[in-house]
């Protein structure tokens, strides 16, 4: 070991840079340099004496550190702490590491600590910014998960929005196939009730005065027979080929029943315009029993017997309804749908169950059609029901969703029911449901209120 030599103690002691100065144990400065003296702004003759942490701490407060150097100075162990201060333009912080080494005298008296400060501002000043660009990026990063969930849910609602447009799309696309297809027939079943009502008019409007004619020449007969009574063969022979008593007698029956078969004509073409009331954009006042009647007509064909089932019979009990208000067209189509419906349940089972003709005449295809009053008589109650196969309760919660069939390819669009429900609940303002247990049948309830 030997000495530094004095120059370079000097050289050292000078450096702006560097803070040096020597301290007893208790910490009282014996020596210190000028930058030291500079920090404290007292000349280094006024230093002398002083606590150095009384120096070095601001505004006369204790160092933070301050315990820890006493402690270490009794122990007469060598210490190092941090400090900051602010230079003379007060604009930036500095910091320092001072560092205080136990000076020996011998082995183990030691009576003096050098202190010797290093400027290690740029170290923190690097710690620190690494510290705030940590938070920043942290920050950062947290606020691109923000906006990228934001992003990623609002473009899911997009999607899906996006989804439901094109789910409504297609079903407004098939609704209007469906009520095109409706208006179709309806057209048609207008034609031909317009049609048929002019000859059926006319055959109506003849009827009677035919009658009244027949009657004239048979008393006109008469009166030949009284005033001209000599027997002619010719005459005679005649009257015996064309059994003039039985033509007198039957004659006028036959009129009737032409009669009868025109008014049956008349009652049909009277439903087909019922049931082909074109649809005005306002309701109108609408008998309901007669919408039910004349769609059972339009269906008629497919209630008849044919070679497999008997007709199937429909058990109607109508209660006492007024005129309601509502779309007698769109109406019409749910009872059409309802009832084709059962139609079909009707034979689909028929079918299942492998029933013969016989069977089914001992235990008849039904369907039932009842109407009332609620009882706060504030709704038209129309149940349509059958005694076909019934549903799974599987079955019976999907029914009224759009495109929902049981039936096969080509046989069913599954767009009856739910075209019915909008038609009932979101048109008129009603309700329609439906009550079913397998084997046990099917019931559809509407519910309408009146006006
Ligand atoms: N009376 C009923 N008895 C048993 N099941 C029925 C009855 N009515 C409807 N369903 C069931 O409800 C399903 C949906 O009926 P919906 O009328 O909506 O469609 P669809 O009859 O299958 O086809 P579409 O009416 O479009 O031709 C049917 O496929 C059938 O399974
Ligand atoms: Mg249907």
């Amino acid at each position: 070991m030997f000495d530094l030599p004095m120059v370079v103690t000097q050289a050292l002691a000078n450096r702006q840079d560097l803070f040096m100065a020597l301290i007893d144990r208790a910490g009282r400065l014996l020596w210190a340099n000028q930058t030291f003296a500079s920090y404290s702004k007292l000349s280094i003759e006024e230093l002398l004496g002083q606590k150095f942490f009384h120096i070095l701490s601001p505004n006369s407060q204790n160092l933070p550190q301050q315990t820890y150097i006493r402690e270490q100075l009794i122990k007469g162990e060598s210490f190092k702490f941090e400090f900051a201060y602010h230079r003379d333009d007060h604009s930036t912080q500095s910091w320092l590491l001072m560092d205080g080494q136990p000076i020996r005298n011998s082995e183990v008296i030691i009576s003096q600590y050098s202190l010797l400060a290093t400027d290690i501002t740029l170290r923190k000043q690097a710690e620190v910014d690494l510290k705030e660009a940590k938070s920043l990026s942290e920050q950062i990063n947290q606020e691109l998960e923000v906006r990228v969930q934001e992003r990623t849910s609002a473009l899911i609602q997009e999607k899906e929005k996006a989804e439901q447009a094109l789910k409504q799309l297609q079903q407004m696309q098939m609704q209007l196939i469906q009520t095109e297809k409706m208006s179709a027939l309806g057209n048609l079943v207008s034609g031909v009730a317009h049609e048929i009502n002019n000859p059926v008019g006319f055959l109506a409007g003849n009827l009677q005065p035919a009658r009244d004619y027949v009657q004239d020449l048979f008393s006109l007969i008469d009166l030949y027979q009284d005033k001209y009574s000599t027997f002619d063969p010719d005459i005679y022979a005649k009257i015996e080929t064309i059994d003039l008593e039985y033509l007198r007698e039957d004659l006028p029956k036959l009129i009737s029943s032409m009669k009868e078969g025109v008014n049956r004509l008349q009652d049909i073409s009277t439903s087909l315009r019922i049931f082909s009331r074109t649809d005005s954009d306002r309701p109108i006042s609408f008998n309901i029993h007669e919408g039910l009647d004349s769609t059972l007509l339009i269906l008629k064909h497919r209630l008849k017997a044919n070679e497999i089932r008997p007709e199937i019979e429909v058990v109607k009990d109508y209660g006492d309804l007024p005129l309601i208000e509502c779309y007698a067209g769109q109406l019409n189509q749910v009872f059409m749908n309802l009832l084709a419906n059962a139609i079909d349940a009707l034979e689909e089972s028929n079918q299942k169950q492998g029933w013969s003709f016989e069977d089914i005449k001992a235990n008849p295809n039904q369907i039932g059609v009842r109407t009332k009053l609620s009882e706060d008589q504030q709704q038209v109650l129309i149940h349509i029901s059958d005694n076909g196969p019934g549903m799974m309760p599987d079955v019976k919660e999907c029914i009224f969703e759009h495109s929902f069939t049981t039936k096969a390819v080509g046989k069913g669009t599954g767009l009856g029911l739910a075209i019915a429900r909008q038609i009932i609940v979101e048109k008129h303002g009603g309700n329609l449901y439906c009550c079913s247990e397998p084997g046990e049948g099917a019931e559809f309830i509407i519910e309408l209120p009146i006006g």
